[in-house]
């Protein structure tokens, strides 16, 4: 056998696989009630509205062209229809300050490889979404912990930074319904992200995977809008906002977006070329077909099952957790972020909970740079009917109660 270590370049060595996804590989049991996935539930998907939209597109002139090499930008009436969508929650841009990704995720890598040199700092909420970590980790990155509300000052991150050789390039978090916590960011902190980030001279990236997901409360313009109203456009802004159409119609055709001030946009396109060329042809004008025929409905379909489940899950940690567990309220997303006591293990309880609650549920520490705070749990409420949420959150406190009574 090879050693490949020895050749693989060292950036490599912090692509690891967790022992988290090797529990969750037990979630294919049929009998197991999981709260683990952040996935849209399957049976919301658009199905026939594709079915159509496919079946147009072979049926029509538009055929080769569907399934022919095209430009790195990507389709251009999807990134109108995109820019048209921004602006209704104050994201003014043209089309050419859309640029189409193979989901959101691929976004993040190549902001990552965009940004950061080795030992670059990127600062991130604490916690943050595992997958904006694992993208960033392959351009060997140091992470500083972003707060939010105001008690550190842009020295503190600077000199955090020098420390280990190298200089904060960006701030990531998502502002509304983040995965893992559900929560969002009030509109005082906004703004004082956006002041800290003028006085460190950042980029911001703002996640709006979850955007299109609000069950109830006010919205609040998103970080890239309030940028764009300070600047007084978007060429002058310093977020770099990224969507993505798998929470909303289906991850499976892999499209998201950027949408960011054109020296951004450039660099973005030249990368995209070298990478992968564009994104799926035939699955944009897929998407751009679904979404501008019935985007309004399919996300109010989709938000009035997941706000209910949303209910049913907060309804059921009241009636089964232990009093000194503690959770959020999300207006929003897929996700409730629940805290345990401190020195509970939230993968010992996983680990418990799958061998006899059969519940499964995502540990938190994951989701910490630093790994810390392994008495968290992220639960998911998109996959599981109210039902299976009052049965698995009840089996769940019984779980809890116990382990913290014999912790005692
Ligand atoms: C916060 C956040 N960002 C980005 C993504 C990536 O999604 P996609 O690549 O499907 O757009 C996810 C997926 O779960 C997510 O939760």
């Amino acid at each position: 056998m090879l050693d490949w270590e020895q050749i693989f370049a060292t950036r490599s060595s912090r692509m690891r696989a967790s022992e988290i996804r090797e529990l969750l590989k037990l979630l294919d049991q049929p009998d197991i009630i999981s709260f683990a996935g952040g996935i849209p539930d399957p049976a919301l998907f658009p199905d026939v509205a594709f079915k159509e939209a496919y079946s147009d597109i072979f049926s029509s002139a538009q055929v080769g062209a569907a399934l022919q090499y095209s430009v790195s930008e990507g389709y251009k009436p999807l990134r109108e229809w995109i820019a048209r969508d921004v602006a209704k929650i104050g994201i003014d841009c043209t089309p050419d300050n859309v640029f189409i990704t193979s989901g959101s995720q691929q976004a993040l890598d190549y902001l990552g490889k965009l940004f950061l040199s080795p030992n670059d700092t990127a600062l991130v909420t604490w916690p943050t979404y595992l997958g904006a970590l694992s993208a960033f980790n392959a351009y060997e990155p140091n992470y500083d912990q972003l707060s939010l509300n105001g008690n550190r000052t842009p020295e503190a991150y600077r000199d955090t930074a020098a420390k280990t050789g190298g200089a904060v390039k960006f701030a990531y978090l998502s502002a509304d319904f983040s995965n893992p916590t559900g929560e969002t960011i009030d509109l005082a902190a906004r703004e004082r992200l956006l002041a800290l980030a003028d006085e460190l001279d950042i980029a911001i990236l703002e996640d709006a995977a979850y955007q299109h997901l609000r069950y109830d409360g006010e919205a609040i313009p998103p970080i890239m809008a309030l940028d764009i109203a300070r600047r007084g456009g978007i060429e002058n802004t310093r977020t770099i906002y990224s969507g993505s159409f798998s929470k909303t119609l289906a991850p499976g055709l892999r499209v998201g977006f950027v949408v960011a001030a054109m020296p951004v946009i450039r660099k973005l396109v030249l990368m995209k070329q070298a990478a992968d060329l564009h994104s799926s042809t035939i699955n944009q004008i897929a998407i751009e077909h679904v979404a501008s025929r019935g985007f309004d409905a399919q996300v109010a379909k989709i938000r009035s099952v997941y706000s209910k489940r949303r209910d049913a899950m907060l309804v059921a940690l009241d009636k089964y957790m232990p009093k000194n567990a503690t959770w959020t309220r999300p207006e929003g997303g897929m996700f409730v972020w629940v805290t345990l006591p401190e020195g509970m293990d939230g993968a010992e309880l996983l680990a418990k909970s799958i061998a006899t609650e059969k519940v499964a549920f995502v540990p938190g520490r994951a989701f910490y740079a630093d790994g810390s705070n392994a008495n968290t749990l992220r639960m998911s409420f998109s996959c599981a009917d109210e039902a299976m949420i009052d049965e698995g959150i009840k089996r769940l406190g019984r779980l809890i109660s116990n382990a913290i009574r014999a912790a005692a």
